[in-house]
């Protein structure tokens, strides 16, 4: 069976005729990311399923996308939206059965748009039958599948980690006494990955969906497997890398697949390790420092800085150079963690359209591959809660609790919570202005934003100048021009506060990216950019980068050099 899922295998022609072969498919492809619950909704129970998926994917066709990067839709008490899992080779009734499961996996391809699984394999959910039977029988084989102490931990120890949702890493075991370990909520405990039987468990598993003709596999927070929780060691471990050239081998090689690994942790000489091409680990790693570059030293996510320009795009030309050549880049704004691109980079009032398409422009002209977030792709904005009962997310309504009784004010938590709560990307996908934005006849499980009646698909969509027209453009120039994909990299201008400004380049072909990412009307500057009357590759209108033209707020354009 092969895997070949997608794009075009065949020779590249680029801008000036030099024939360049792609390495791989997905290093020309797009990929989308789908949280189903949100998508769409095909039997108006207000969770967006499988089916409802189906039914979109000529929209993702039109897109242009090479494969959707689906979250999870296995088994799960959705304790954590499906990233906390009861069994891997089923699928959750919420969202359908294994047979529109294996359906998705054909019409897409018949789209050519592969289709990546979500594999959450740090831990499992407390109802997986291993969790079940590691706690009722301290002699199963299953017991050795998690990680276990005997006492509380001490205060101050290293092994007193705390989890990512709140609280001890290590919670009681009421059967045997015991503590086990988790990094998320007590009801997802971690797997210990230094126990081999449950690593061939973990690629067997992998090989069965990857015999069903899926794409690839997103690796949720797959730089935590390598832990030593006693030696207070979490993320980055020292079998790390070990492990995941065992996978490599067990399920990956041979197969034309596409591997992404979600690791916060991730500093470019680690991501050069996970994606380098003689590495035989990840295609690429998904990297949060453009992230967690603009948290709070003390309240992390919840008190978000405002974004430094000249610090982000030295940050975005770092990770282009210690990649190129060197291993692969993803490129995202968003995803269901994180707060709405046009919210946190752009401008969601006045300027959310320009904004939107000022931050496509950059963020998909540069080397790597690009991932949309539903939604992205018609700029919508955050959730825009004003109540607690409002939010559904587990880390959310754990951090409201926490910070509360730290003593942080109501209206404190909200301003973080309405900047950075992971429900801001999670409310229904807006379709049209149908009731409940179209995604569902019945009651959503989250709400819809209210803004759904003039921010929808059917809007956006038929409008020549809107988000969505761009990024197909984009899309499209991508897989048109090897100097998008494999060009050099070099940022202009790095200490302008606002203009985004730099060049690709490839042989003969040369592209000038250039965006003002402000409210402002800015200047091109006397020097530092090379000035030219041309054509915007982006929209067909006459541009000039003479010193002193002004730049519209977000306003962004692309030209041959
Ligand atoms: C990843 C997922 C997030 C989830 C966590 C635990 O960060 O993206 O949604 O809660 O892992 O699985
Ligand atoms: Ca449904």
């Amino acid at each position: 069976m092969t895997n070949k899922a997608v794009t075009s295998q065949s020779p590249a022609s680029s801008h000036d005729g030099t024939i360049v072969i792609d390495s791989a498919w997905w290093q020309s492809a797009v990929g989308y990311q789908i949280y189903p619950a949100s998508f769409a909704d095909s039997n108006g129970d207000g969770i967006g399923d499988i089916p409802g998926i189906i039914g979109k994917l000529d929209y993702l066709a039109d897109l242009g996308i090479g494969f959707i990067w689906l979250s999870p839709v296995y088994t799960s008490p959705m304790v954590d939206n499906g990233y906390d899992i009861s069994d891997y080779r089923a699928i959750n009734p919420i969202f359908g059965n294994m047979d529109d499961m294996d359906r998705l996996i054909a019409e897409a391809r018949s789209r050519k748009i592969g289709v990546v699984m979500d594999l959450v394999v740090n831990h499992t959910s407390n109802q997986h039958p291993w969790f079940i039977a590691a706690c009722s029988d301290r002699d199963s084989p299953f017991r050795d599948y998690y990680i276990w102490r005997k006492d509380a931990p001490a205060n101050g120890s290293p092994s007193d980690i705390t989890a990512s949702f709140g609280g001890s890493a290590w919670s009681r075991d009421p059967q045997s006494g015991e503590y086990y370990f988790h990094l998320f909520a007590p009801q997802q405990p971690d797997l210990n990955w230094s126990n081999s039987a449950l690593r061939a468990e973990i690629h067997a598993m992998m090989n069965w969906w990857l015999d069903k003709g899926i794409a690839g596999f997103r690796m949720d927070v797959i730089d935590l497997i390598g832990k030593r929780p006693e030696e207070g060691i979490v993320a980055d471990g020292p079998d790390l890398h070990r492990y995941l050239r065992e996978m490599h081998e067990a399920a990956l090689a041979g197969r034309e697949v596409v591997t992404v690994g979600e690791a916060w942790s991730a500093t470019p000489d680690a991501a050069a390790l996970y994606s380098g091409p003689e590495r035989r680990e990840v295609s690429m790693v998904f990297q949060f420092s453009h992230v967690t570059r603009f948290w709070d030293e003390r309240f992390g996510k919840w008190k978000p800085r405002p974004i430094d320009w000249p610090i982000l795009k030295s940050l975005f030309a770092e990770w282009q150079h210690a990649l190129h050549g060197n291993g692969w880049n993803s490129l995202f704004w968003g995803n269901h963690d994180l707060p709405r691109a046009v919210s946190r980079y752009g401008d969601e009032g006045e300027h959310r359209l320009s904004s939107a398409k000022a931050l496509a422009t950059i963020l998909h002209l540069m080397e790597g591959t690009p991932y949309i977030y539903q939604g992205e792709e018609i700029s919508m904005i955050n959730a825009g809660f004003t109540s607690i009962d409002q939010y559904r997310d587990v880390e959310t309504l754990n951090f409201h609790r926490i910070q509360l009784a730290m003593g942080v004010s109501e209206a404190d938590f909200f301003a973080g919570a309405q900047a950075n709560s992971r429900d801001n990307p999670r409310t229904p996908m807006q379709w049209s202005s149908k009731p409940n934005a179209g995604f569902t006849s019945g009651t959503p499980w989250i709400a819809v934003n209210r803004n759904y009646e003039w921010l929808n698909v059917e809007q956006d969509r038929a409008d020549p100048d809107g988000v969505f027209q761009r990024y197909r453009r984009l899309i499209a120039l991508r897989c048109q021009h090897a100097v998008i994909r494999h060009g050099d990299f070099e940022l202009l201008l790095p200490d302008h506060p606002s203009l985004f400004a730099f060049e690709r380049k490839l042989g003969a072909e040369k592209l000038l990216v250039i965006a003002n990412m402000s409210r402002q009307e800015t200047a091109i500057p006397p020097s530092g950019i090379p000035q030219l009357h041309a054509s915007d590759i982006l929209t067909g209108r006459m541009v000039s980068t003479e010193p002193g033209i002004k730049l519209g707020p977000f306003a962004a354009m692309a030209t041959w050099l």
